[in-house]
């Protein structure tokens, strides 16, 4: 019977035998993630999950937002419209939470939510919507994410109820074409965790036990999907040109909230209109400038330039530059449409022949100079 959920679960559980070996516990989607060539997600990402977290208290909503924007730049107002969304969540359990984060790559999407989650000491499984297919296991697909947030949380399933379930690349599960079974029917079926719904969570123990079979209440756990939605921008631009507001001081208010993506322009792009309803929260991500490139590079705890700088410290060397060298990086990362996902590369090639030549005499330099050029070319700096 298909609203018999336990004995869905149970099938699940026969079907999937051969494919659900132990390991399935720690598939984590992380493999997007760690190609990041940013160190530190790794890091943060071990630290996170291996220790066993106990639930210790929030800091202020305040004290959060300044830890998240010492990471994150560019994106103020949405950092502070996540992590509201968060908070409301946490504080208020009556009401379900349902974020939608809209970005191109590399606007940092993924990591706000990294760092919102590492600092709350939140379990959190970040899920790859491309991975989810119909594949004949109804409901399977949910299941696999609650395991990977019941083992981030240590088995622990209070604490994993409370835990924040990230879906990303939503966008590419959007279909016009009602039958399409790896597109709209996936996230029709996300919408038990959407909704708040008791699932039968088999033991992962014994997954074969059907005495074992646990209550998994969704009702608290934080849902957020993230996109990138090429062309919704052009749905939204075809709708404020239909409908000309604000012309005078009076229409000011309404015309920023027009100017924010509506439930209507997912649904024109193609979702589901029982999924959009259930969303509460719609973010959308600035695209980064030169100038946000430059910053990130200069102040973000994530830069890698900064993380070069400290290395090249321990080992007793300063490291000297123009104050325009951000900006020169900035400017060659943005070449590519790939927001501040750019910058690693372009910091890696400047650093290639300098640790080089560090590694191969370590005690002999005390100073390292780079030029402006060596954004273009990598042999352009002095060790002295
Ligand atoms: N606004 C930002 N401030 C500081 N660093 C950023 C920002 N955005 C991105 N980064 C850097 O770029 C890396 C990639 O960002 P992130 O994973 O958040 O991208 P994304 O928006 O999720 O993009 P994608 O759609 O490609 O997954 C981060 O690990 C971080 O180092
Ligand atoms: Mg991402």
């Amino acid at each position: 019977m298909a609203n018999n959920s336990g004995r869905r679960i149970y099938n699940f559980v026969e079907t999937k035998k051969a494919a659900k070996p132990k390991d399935v516990k720690t598939n984590l989607n992380l493999n997007k993630e760690t190609n990041l060539g940013s160190g530190e997600y790794d890091d943060v990402y071990k630290e996170h999950n291996s220790r066993y977290r106990k639930w210790r208290g929030i800091p202020d909503i305040n004290r959060l937002e300044n830890y998240v924007l010492q990471y994150i730049i560019g994106q103020d107002e949405q950092v502070r419209q996540i992590i509201t969304a968060i908070y409301r969540a946490i504080k208020f359990k009556s009401i379900k939470t349902n974020i939608l984060v809209i970005g191109s790559s590399g606007t940092g999407k993924t990591e706000t939510i990294k760092q919102i989650a590492k600092r709350l000491n939140m379990p959190y499984t970040i899920e790859d919507a491309n991975q989810y297919t119909q594949e004949g296991y109804y409901g399977a697909d949910v299941q696999d994410m609650i395991y990977n947030l019941l083992n981030n949380a240590n088995q622990d399933i209070k604490l994993a109820q409370q835990g924040i379930i990230v879906i990303d690349e939503i966008d590419k599960k959007v279909s016009r074409d009602d039958q399409d079974i790896s597109g709209t029917k996936v996230l029709k079926s996300l919408l038990k965790i959407v909704e708040g719904t008791i699932l039968k969570i088999s033991s992962l123990a014994d997954p074969f036990d059907e005495a074992m079979v646990m209550d998994y209440d969704t009702k608290n756990n934080i849902v957020i999907f993230l996109g990138a939605f090429p062309g919704l921008e052009k749905i939204r631009e075809k709708r404020l040109n239909k409908n000309p507001l604000g012309f005078s001081a009076a229409h000011e208010k309404v015309e920023n909230k027009q100017k924010r993506y509506l439930k209507s322009d997912l649904v024109e792009y193609g979702m589901p209109e029982e999924f959009v309803g259930r969303i509460d929260t719609i973010v959308e991500m600035n695209k980064l400038t030169k100038q946000d490139l430059a910053l990130i590079l200069k102040k973000s705890k994530l830069s890698i330039f900064r993380k070069y700088q400290a290395e090249l410290r321990k080992m007793g060397i300063t490291l000297s530059y123009s104050g325009k060298l951000f900006e020169a990086i900035a400017e060659e990362s943005l070449a590519l449409d790939t927001g501040a996902r750019e910058l690693s590369s372009t910091v890696n090639y400047i650093f290639e022949n300098i640790i080089y030549d560090i590694l191969s005499d370590p005690n002999k330099y005390k100073l390292c100079t780079l030029d402006l050029d060596i954004v273009h070319d990598n042999t352009k700096y002095k060790l002295s």
